[in-house]
Protein backbone atom coordinates (compact mmCIF):
# COMPACT_ATOMS: atom_id res chain seq x y z
CA UNK A 1 0.00 0.00 0.00
CA UNK A 2 1.11 3.40 -0.52
CA UNK A 3 1.71 5.92 1.45
CA UNK A 4 -1.20 8.13 0.29
CA UNK A 5 -3.80 5.21 0.42
CA UNK A 6 -2.71 4.06 3.91
CA UNK A 7 -3.64 7.87 5.23
CA UNK A 8 -6.37 8.42 2.58
CA UNK A 9 -8.16 4.71 3.50
CA UNK A 10 -7.49 5.27 7.52
CA UNK A 11 -9.50 8.82 7.62
CA UNK A 12 -12.95 6.39 6.86
CA UNK A 13 -12.51 5.15 10.61
CA UNK A 14 -13.73 8.66 11.76
CA UNK A 15 -17.14 8.38 9.69
CA UNK A 16 -19.94 7.25 12.02
CA UNK A 17 -23.31 6.70 10.84
CA UNK A 18 -25.61 9.04 9.63
CA UNK A 19 -22.90 12.25 9.54
CA UNK A 20 -22.85 14.46 6.99
CA UNK A 21 -19.12 13.97 5.39
CA UNK A 22 -17.43 16.56 3.85
CA UNK A 23 -15.36 15.33 0.60
CA UNK A 24 -11.79 17.07 0.23
CA UNK A 25 -9.69 17.08 -3.81
CA UNK A 26 -6.90 15.40 -4.75
CA UNK A 27 -5.07 11.74 -4.98
CA UNK A 28 -4.62 11.39 -1.25
CA UNK A 29 -8.67 11.76 -0.45
CA UNK A 30 -9.10 9.54 -3.25
CA UNK A 31 -8.41 6.90 -1.27
CA UNK A 32 -10.74 7.82 1.68
CA UNK A 33 -13.67 7.83 -1.59
CA UNK A 34 -12.95 4.41 -2.65
CA UNK A 35 -12.83 2.82 1.23
CA UNK A 36 -15.59 5.33 1.95
CA UNK A 37 -17.71 3.84 -0.97
CA UNK A 38 -16.76 0.30 0.21
CA UNK A 39 -18.60 1.15 3.64
CA UNK A 40 -21.53 2.60 1.93
CA UNK A 41 -22.28 -0.38 0.24
CA UNK A 42 -21.83 -2.54 3.41
CA UNK A 43 -24.79 -0.52 4.99
CA UNK A 44 -23.14 3.37 5.81
CA UNK A 45 -25.73 5.51 5.69
CA UNK A 46 -24.14 8.75 5.34
CA UNK A 47 -24.11 11.71 3.11
CA UNK A 48 -21.38 13.97 1.77
CA UNK A 49 -20.74 17.68 0.28
CA UNK A 50 -17.92 17.37 -2.75
CA UNK A 51 -15.41 20.34 -2.77
CA UNK A 52 -15.21 20.09 -6.65
CA UNK A 53 -16.90 18.62 -9.69
CA UNK A 54 -14.03 16.19 -10.10
CA UNK A 55 -14.81 14.69 -6.44
CA UNK A 56 -18.60 15.14 -6.56
CA UNK A 57 -18.28 13.12 -9.98
CA UNK A 58 -16.32 10.07 -8.56
CA UNK A 59 -18.21 9.82 -5.42
CA UNK A 60 -21.90 9.76 -7.06
CA UNK A 61 -20.07 7.24 -9.53
CA UNK A 62 -18.97 5.18 -6.28
CA UNK A 63 -22.90 5.21 -5.20
CA UNK A 64 -21.94 7.81 -2.10
CA UNK A 65 -25.14 10.36 -1.86
CA UNK A 66 -24.00 14.29 -2.77
CA UNK A 67 -25.97 16.77 -1.39
CA UNK A 68 -25.27 20.19 -2.43
CA UNK A 69 -23.88 22.77 0.43
CA UNK A 70 -26.72 24.96 0.41
CA UNK A 71 -28.45 22.48 1.82
CA UNK A 72 -26.41 21.56 4.73
CA UNK A 73 -26.22 24.00 8.20
CA UNK A 74 -23.68 22.12 9.53
CA UNK A 75 -20.67 20.07 8.15
CA UNK A 76 -20.12 17.11 10.59
CA UNK A 77 -16.70 15.98 9.04
CA UNK A 78 -14.19 17.52 6.43
CA UNK A 79 -11.69 14.93 5.28
CA UNK A 80 -9.26 15.99 2.85
CA UNK A 81 -5.42 16.55 1.15
CA UNK A 82 -2.97 19.06 1.43
CA UNK A 83 0.27 20.46 -0.52
CA UNK A 84 1.60 21.86 2.56
CA UNK A 85 1.38 21.06 6.31
CA UNK A 86 3.64 23.00 9.07
CA UNK A 87 3.81 21.83 12.92
CA UNK A 88 1.66 24.62 13.42
CA UNK A 89 -1.06 22.83 11.64
CA UNK A 90 -1.09 25.95 8.86
CA UNK A 91 -0.82 24.57 5.59
CA UNK A 92 -1.01 25.15 1.76
CA UNK A 93 -3.84 23.89 -0.68
CA UNK A 94 -5.05 24.21 -3.73
CA UNK A 95 -2.34 22.71 -6.56
CA UNK A 96 -5.74 20.94 -7.77
CA UNK A 97 -7.62 24.01 -8.26
CA UNK A 98 -10.18 23.30 -5.74
CA UNK A 99 -9.20 25.72 -2.85
CA UNK A 100 -12.32 27.89 -2.57
CA UNK A 101 -14.73 25.61 -2.08
CA UNK A 102 -12.49 22.89 -0.18
CA UNK A 103 -12.04 26.38 2.23
CA UNK A 104 -15.72 27.55 2.31
CA UNK A 105 -16.40 23.36 3.01
CA UNK A 106 -13.74 23.03 5.64
CA UNK A 107 -14.86 26.56 7.46
CA UNK A 108 -18.56 24.93 7.68
CA UNK A 109 -17.90 21.48 9.37
CA UNK A 110 -17.60 20.40 13.20
CA UNK A 111 -14.14 18.88 12.35
CA UNK A 112 -11.18 18.74 9.76
CA UNK A 113 -8.79 15.76 9.07
CA UNK A 114 -6.24 16.49 6.56
CA UNK A 115 -4.71 12.99 4.95
CA UNK A 116 -1.00 13.80 3.41
CA UNK A 117 1.92 11.50 2.77
CA UNK A 118 5.00 12.74 4.86
CA UNK A 119 6.68 14.66 2.06
CA UNK A 120 3.71 17.12 2.37
CA UNK A 121 5.38 17.74 6.56
CA UNK A 122 7.41 21.44 6.34
CA UNK A 123 9.57 23.44 8.52
CA UNK A 124 8.15 26.37 6.67
CA UNK A 125 5.44 26.59 3.89
CA UNK A 126 5.95 28.31 0.57
CA UNK A 127 7.71 26.22 -1.37
CA UNK A 128 4.74 24.90 -3.23
CA UNK A 129 3.07 27.74 -4.97
CA UNK A 130 0.57 29.72 -3.07
CA UNK A 131 -2.73 29.33 -4.86
CA UNK A 132 -4.51 32.73 -5.42
CA UNK A 133 -8.55 32.47 -6.72
CA UNK A 134 -9.09 36.02 -8.43
CA UNK A 135 -12.15 37.21 -10.56
CA UNK A 136 -11.42 37.37 -14.07
CA UNK A 137 -12.46 40.44 -14.59
CA UNK A 138 -9.30 41.92 -12.57
CA UNK A 139 -6.59 39.24 -13.33
CA UNK A 140 -4.93 42.12 -14.52
CA UNK A 141 -5.22 44.36 -12.13
CA UNK A 142 -4.11 41.53 -9.14
CA UNK A 143 -1.25 40.25 -11.35
CA UNK A 144 0.15 43.83 -11.76
CA UNK A 145 -0.67 44.58 -8.38
CA UNK A 146 1.59 40.62 -7.11
CA UNK A 147 4.21 41.45 -8.98
CA UNK A 148 4.65 44.87 -7.30
CA UNK A 149 4.54 42.48 -3.84
CA UNK A 150 7.37 40.83 -5.49
CA UNK A 151 5.44 37.72 -4.86
CA UNK A 152 6.09 35.99 -8.19
CA UNK A 153 2.83 35.50 -9.41
CA UNK A 154 1.96 33.27 -12.60
CA UNK A 155 -1.43 33.27 -13.73
CA UNK A 156 -2.32 29.12 -13.70
CA UNK A 157 -2.66 27.65 -17.07
CA UNK A 158 -4.15 24.69 -18.43
CA UNK A 159 -4.18 23.66 -22.48
CA UNK A 160 -2.67 27.23 -23.19
CA UNK A 161 -5.90 29.03 -21.61
CA UNK A 162 -6.93 30.52 -18.46
CA UNK A 163 -7.87 27.71 -15.62
CA UNK A 164 -11.03 28.07 -14.86
CA UNK A 165 -12.04 27.08 -11.33
CA UNK A 166 -15.07 25.31 -10.42
CA UNK A 167 -16.40 28.69 -9.11
CA UNK A 168 -15.29 30.07 -12.59
CA UNK A 169 -13.00 32.29 -11.33
CA UNK A 170 -8.59 32.13 -12.56
CA UNK A 171 -6.08 31.18 -10.40
CA UNK A 172 -2.76 32.87 -10.04
CA UNK A 173 0.04 30.55 -8.49
CA UNK A 174 2.49 32.61 -5.71
CA UNK A 175 6.06 31.30 -6.31
CA UNK A 176 7.35 32.72 -2.70
CA UNK A 177 9.44 30.22 -1.54
CA UNK A 178 9.59 30.93 2.37
CA UNK A 179 6.45 32.11 4.22
CA UNK A 180 7.85 33.95 7.38
CA UNK A 181 3.88 34.55 8.39
CA UNK A 182 1.28 33.38 6.76
CA UNK A 183 -1.38 35.20 8.89
CA UNK A 184 0.52 38.47 7.72
CA UNK A 185 0.34 37.24 4.26
CA UNK A 186 -3.17 36.47 3.94
CA UNK A 187 -4.68 39.49 5.48
CA UNK A 188 -2.38 41.20 2.70
CA UNK A 189 -3.64 39.24 -0.12
CA UNK A 190 -7.11 39.44 0.81
CA UNK A 191 -6.91 42.96 1.06
CA UNK A 192 -6.30 42.95 -2.81
CA UNK A 193 -9.66 43.90 -4.88
CA UNK A 194 -10.56 40.77 -7.00
CA UNK A 195 -8.74 38.42 -4.58
CA UNK A 196 -11.62 36.11 -3.60
CA UNK A 197 -9.32 33.09 -1.21
CA UNK A 198 -6.12 31.84 -1.43
CA UNK A 199 -4.91 28.56 -0.80
CA UNK A 200 -3.11 29.43 2.96
CA UNK A 201 -5.35 27.02 5.36
CA UNK A 202 -4.78 28.86 8.47
CA UNK A 203 -6.35 27.56 11.72
CA UNK A 204 -8.93 25.29 10.41
CA UNK A 205 -7.35 21.70 10.49
CA UNK A 206 -7.75 19.38 13.88
CA UNK A 207 -6.29 16.58 12.91
CA UNK A 208 -3.43 15.06 10.38
CA UNK A 209 -3.37 11.61 9.47
CA UNK A 210 0.62 11.05 7.72
CA UNK A 211 0.96 8.17 5.65
CA UNK A 212 4.43 6.55 5.19
CA UNK A 213 5.67 2.80 4.25
CA UNK A 214 3.14 0.74 5.75
CA UNK A 215 2.65 2.78 8.43
CA UNK A 216 0.18 5.61 10.07
CA UNK A 217 0.93 8.69 12.42
CA UNK A 218 -2.13 11.05 13.69
CA UNK A 219 -1.66 13.76 15.34
CA UNK A 220 -3.85 16.37 16.96
CA UNK A 221 -4.22 19.95 17.63
C1 LIG B 1 -6.94 20.55 -4.25
O1 LIG B 1 -7.17 21.84 -4.67
C2 LIG B 1 -5.87 20.54 -3.22
O2 LIG B 1 -6.07 21.41 -2.16
C3 LIG B 1 -5.59 19.16 -2.70
O3 LIG B 1 -6.34 18.86 -1.59
C4 LIG B 1 -4.16 19.08 -2.40
O4 LIG B 1 -3.50 19.55 -3.55
C5 LIG B 1 -3.69 17.69 -2.07
O5 LIG B 1 -3.72 16.88 -3.18
P1 LIG B 1 -3.01 15.47 -3.25
O6 LIG B 1 -3.62 14.63 -2.19
O7 LIG B 1 -3.31 15.00 -4.64
O8 LIG B 1 -1.55 15.69 -3.05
Amino acid sequence: MNSKQIAGEKAVDYIKEGMIVGLGTGSTVYYTILKLSEKVKEGLNIKAVATSSVTAHLAKQLGITIIPFDQVDAIDLTIDGADEVDHLFNGIKGGGGALLYEKLVATSSKKVIWVVDESKIVKLLGKFPLAVEVVPFAYHQVMNKLDELKLNPIVRKKDNENYITDGQHYIIDLFIQKIEDPYRLEKLLKSIPGVIDTGLFLNIVDTIIIGSDNTVKIINR
